[in-house]
């Protein structure tokens, strides 16, 4: 495991406890109203379907997939989050297999051509390698197989973010610099909906460097998508307004193979 790797181990085990509580009390409402049922959306019909989920944490996404009707694996490198993924599946079963592993390893553990879909939740980004997971990916999946991602959105998860406010408060525009700071950050949890925080390592990339990581594992971008709330979502929870003006979300579409004639991408959406 590499520096960066055990890095992560740690800070997702000293975070876990106040990031299941983030989670499960229903306060991270821009994952559970707006970027998790997009990516969960972006997968399609799962009946059936063997799916790899990278990163799993406490299982948030393993379970939309599995109650979906999909044959989950969920991997991650925090032994904390994923105590909390087996005790959950203990109570409530939906026949999720679990492993601690490190993703980077996923070639000497998993077998090729295993997998329709790999997914990521959030997770990609916080991976110390990839690339390198990527190409794992690439071999997990069956010939027509699928992998999809959600990460910040690399245009607005900038180092320096802040909404410039006029007098009364109202957040006015979006003040964003250092979108070409690519490289090893991290990323600090503080927002006071959080029972304590913590700070854990991820890796920026731009879309140039991002596409390029897809194409150098031999993906092709079937989609990409910018989750946003809609009107009735941001009724139920205004908080979410600001994501309904600015993209805070990227979703990866990515196919194994490439395109043949006759097959066209799938639409762009918002
Ligand atoms: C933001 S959390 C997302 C967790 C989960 N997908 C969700 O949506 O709740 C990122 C996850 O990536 C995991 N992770 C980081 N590096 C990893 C690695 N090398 N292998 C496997 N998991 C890793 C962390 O332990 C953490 O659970």
């Amino acid at each position: 495991m590499d520096s960066f790797a055990l890095d992560a181990r740690q800070a997702w085990n000293q975070g876990a406890d106040a990031f299941i509580h983030f989670v499960d009390s229903g306060a991270d409402y821009y994952r559970l109203l707006v970027h998790g049922p997009a990516l969960r959306a972006v997968c399609g019909e799962v009946r059936g379907a063997r799916v790899l989920d990278l990163g799993c944490g406490h299982g948030y996404f393993s379970r939309l997939l599995a109650r979906a009707g999909a044959l989950v694996t969920g991997i991650d490198l925090s032994d904390q989050l994923l105590a909390r993924a087996l005790q959950q599946e203990q109570e409530t079963p939906l026949g999720i297999t679990y492993h601690h592993l490190d993703a980077t390893q996923l070639d000497t553990h998993l077998d090729a051509n295993s997998y329709d879909l790999v997914t990521g939740c959030m997770s990609l980004q916080d991976i110390s390698d990839p690339a390198k997971v990527l190409s794992a990916a690439q071999r997990v999946l069956c010939a027509r197989g699928r992998a999809v991602f959600s990460i910040p959105h690399p245009c607005t998860d900038t180092p320096y973010r802040e909404w410039l406010r006029d007098e009364q408060g109202n957040k006015r525009a979006l003040s964003l610099d250092g979108y070409f700071a690519s490289g090893p950050a991290i990323c600090h949890w503080t927002m006071a909906r959080l029972k304590y925080p913590w700070s854990t390592p991820f890796h920026r990339f731009t879309l140039t460097e991002w596409s390029a990581l897809f194409a150098q594992a031999g993906f092709t971008i079937r989609g990409l998508h910018e989750p946003r709330p809609s009107a009735e979502v941001l009724a139920q929870q205004p908080q979410l307004e600001d994501c309904a003006r600015m993209p805070f979300f990227l979703l990866f579409d990515l196919a194994k193979a490439p395109f043949t004639t006759g097959e066209s991408p799938s639409r762009v959406s918002g």
